[in-house]
């Protein structure tokens, strides 16, 4: 992956030609969200559904040293997982109704404390999340045989 992308630019394209470019790319972002943001940063994941996006976070997961499954928060709202080098919280917001379902996650202490906060479904929660340090976003390239992925990140 390009290296002058991830020390001088805000923001980063690619053609993802299969899963194992996904979990690859995701692990990559961990890495640079980590020594970027010392391992503190919101982040939007966008894409429609099947998108990739649970995909990316699993090798962000596993790059940062997750080894055990990693589940959908579609119908939890919020999968934390804390590893001996990084936290991580991960929401699936498509489901959410009211902001009282996130604060009974403990949202706003996760907001104020440090780890990854990573948003699938922003856009369901627009009014009640903090602005984002980083946004990803997912789209299927139906042009290639398979069908692949291109992610753009932006840095603010
Ligand atoms: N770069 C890629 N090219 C082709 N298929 C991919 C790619 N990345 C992920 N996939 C597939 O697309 C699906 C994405 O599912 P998921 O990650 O759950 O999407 P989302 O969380 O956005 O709904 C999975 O079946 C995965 O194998
Ligand atoms: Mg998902």
């Amino acid at each position: 992956m390009d290296k002058t992308l991830e020390s001088q630019g805000t923001s980063w394209r690619q053609h993802l030609p299969d899963e194992a470019a996904t979990v690859a790319f995701g692990a990559r972002l961990g890495e640079i969200l980590q020594s970027r943001y010392g391992g503190r940063a919101v982040v939007f994941l966008r894409g429609q559904l099947g998108a990739g996006k649970t995909t990316l976070v699993r090798g962000l997961l596993k790059g940062l040293g997750h080894t055990g499954v990693v589940k959908s928060p579609t119908y939890t709202l919020l999968e934390p997982y804390n590893m001996s080098a990084a936290e991580v919280f991960h929401f699936d917001l498509y489901r959410v109704n009211d902001s009282q379902e996130l604060e009974f996650v403990g949202f706003d202490e996760i907001i104020d404390g440090p780890g990854l906060k990573l948003f699938e479904w922003p856009e369901k929660a627009a009014d009640w999340l903090p602005h984002p340090d980083v946004e990803v976003s997912l789209e299927v390239v139906t042009q290639t045989q398979p069908v692949s992925r291109e992610v753009a990140v932006v840095f603010s």
